[in-house]
């Protein structure tokens, strides 16, 4: 049996690809080691910009492996597997480095809170999303049911949880689950990639700055945010990048940031 997430790198980008294609991506123990051991990679490799996020065959991921936490012999045990999960997942969401999904067919579960542990998401066309734990007497459990809380309206997130049944690619795209469906076949991931590389050009600090305004200003008061995002920008205002990126457009150029690597 082959490696159950692979990790590939190209051009600033590391493309991670859930690889059980099998059992549709379920995520198991496995799984959610490897899935951490390639996260540690990519959070200590400076060549690393940005980060795609995808699923091999048919499926993004079916969820957590229902096979194996089925075994599992108390709640103490389900606990352990779930923070893991949801440790990893958080691992994901807190990188400095923007990360996008690619969703080549369901995401369900296990599998959605992955996507959404990503910054941005991109869709094919025929894929579904969904949380369909309540039908198992569950629920999310990796940061899912929080996740959605803050992405969604409350009434589309209750809509998820309650019903338990997936949204088309175009619902979750008018929900604003995804920010972009692309057409069936391998169009999200090349466009996820391609969204990646964009990134990749931009300077880091500016982009890991963006993503931390967003996430913990999201959580302060609307005063201690607007102070944040001021010690953020003049920050910013006395970086390199900064002088760069100013002096390349008044000098009717390409800038070269410090994090350009290509
Ligand atoms: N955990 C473990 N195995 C899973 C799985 C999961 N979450 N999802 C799919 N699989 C396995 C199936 O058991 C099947 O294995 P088998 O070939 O040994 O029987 C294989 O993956 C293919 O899945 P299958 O159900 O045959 O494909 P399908 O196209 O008919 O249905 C789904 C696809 C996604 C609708 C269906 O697999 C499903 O409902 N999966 C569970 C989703 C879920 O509840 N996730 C939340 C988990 S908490």
């Amino acid at each position: 049996m082959g490696a159950p997430v692979r990790l590939e790198h190209c051009d600033g980008v590391a493309i991670v690809t859930l690889d059980r294609e099998d059992r549709l991506n379920a995520i198991g123990t496995a799984v959610v080691d490897a899935l951490a051991a390639a996260l540690d990679h990519i959070a200590s490799d400076p060549s690393v910009a940005a980060v795609v996020v995808t699923g091999a065959g048919r499926a993004f991921s079916a969820g957590a492996d229902i096979s194996e936490f089925a075994a599992f012999e108390s709640a103490a045990r389900f606990e352990s597997f779930i923070a893991h999960m949801a440790g990893t997942f958080g691992a994901l969401h807190d990188l400095p480095k923007p990360s996008i999904a690619a969703v080549n067919g369901v995401a369900l579960g296990g599998g959605l809170e992955l996507a959404l542990a990503c910054d941005l998401r991109v869709a094919s066309a025929g894929a579904r999303l969904g949380v369909p734990e309540v039908k198992l007497g569950l629920l999310p459990g990796a940061g899912g049911t929080a996740r959605l809380t803050r992405l969604l309206p409350p009434g589309a997130a209750k809509q998820l949880l309650l019903t338990g049944q997936p949204v088309t690619a175009d619902e979750a795209l008018r929900l604003g689950l995804l920010n972009e469906v692309a057409d069936d076949g391998p169009t999200a991931l090349n466009r996820a990639v391609a969204i990646a590389r964009e990134l990749a050009l931009l300077p880091a600090g500016a982009l890991a700055a963006a993503k931390r305004l967003v996430d913990e200003g999201s959580e302060l008061p609307l005063g201690g945010a607007i102070t944040l995002e001021r010690e953020t920008v003049v920050a910013l205002f006395a970086s390199p990048d900064r002088e760069e990126g100013v002096a390349a457009f008044l000098e009717k150029r390409s800038p070269h940031f410090d994090n350009r690597r290509l």
